[in-house]
């Protein structure tokens, strides 16, 4: 199975890793290749780096890993998505991380979904570390990875994915769930880097 990542940044890697690990491969859409490849080369041949509209074409479903600031544009980049499952794995964070530039009466990834023609767009593996999506494994239990979409398909072909990465995977229901799953982003960063939890931390489940 083969999964564009869009970016190569902190979560385009920390997912390439885990994907890695899994036995699939990673085809990154970036802007400059030859910038990334000996970052790309040190992950192994199942990597390669290519233009972004080269790794859309080259698998079923596309991670978007960029700052949010160029993510429409992203989404534009491509005049055509063709169905394909486009995963929007940003957050609108505000300059020096005061809060959020979207919300909520709206979200980052409707205005992701609104950008891209024809994509079915999912939200997801944005209310974690980059650190966590590279390892999600903790003594505790299994850390959740929300998930939602219009699209009921795409929706489950993204649970599954966040499933085989090692996250208990959440059905949050319609894209519009995203405005609560970006600003508890927000939850997570601001335990994180604030409060001084630090980045190992995840949020679990618990049910009775
Ligand atoms: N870091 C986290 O722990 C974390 C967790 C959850 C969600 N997020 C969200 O995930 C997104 C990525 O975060 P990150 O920490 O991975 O950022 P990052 O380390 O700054 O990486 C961003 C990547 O996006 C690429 N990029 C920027 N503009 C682009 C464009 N116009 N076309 C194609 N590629 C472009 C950059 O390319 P170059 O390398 O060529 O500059 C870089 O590889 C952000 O929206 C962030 O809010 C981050």
């Amino acid at each position: 199975m083969t999964t564009a990542i869009i970016g190569a940044g902190n979560v385009g890697q920390a997912l390439a890793h885990n994907l890695l690990r899994h036995g699939e491969s990673v085809v990154f859409g970036v802007n400059d290749p030859g910038k990334h490849r000996n970052a790309v080369a040190a992950l192994g041949a199942a990597v390669r780096a290519v233009g972004v509209a080269e790794a859309v074409a080259a698998a079923p479903l596309a991670i978007l890993a960029v700052p949010y600031a160029a993510a429409t544009e992203v989404a534009r980049v491509i005049p055509d998505w063709q169905g394909k499952v486009l995963v929007d794995a940003t957050n609108p964070l505000a300059p020096g991380l005061a809060g959020l530039s979207v919300g909520t009466t709206n979200s980052g990834a409707e205005q992701v979904a609104a950008a891209a023609r024809n994509a079915r767009v999912v939200k997801a593996f944005n209310t974690t570390g980059a650190e966590n999506m590279a390892d999600p494994s903790y003594p505790g239990g299994m850390p959740i990875m929300p998930v939602c979409a219009d699209d009921a398909e795409a929706r489950a072909q993204v649970m599954a994915l966040a499933a085989r990465l090692g996250f208990e995977a959440l059905d949050c229901g319609p894209l519009s769930s995203a405005r609560w799953l970006e600003p508890f982003a927000m939850t997570w960063i601001d335990l994180a880097i604030r409060r001084g939890q630090g980045r190992g931390i995840a949020f679990a489940l618990l049910r009775r």
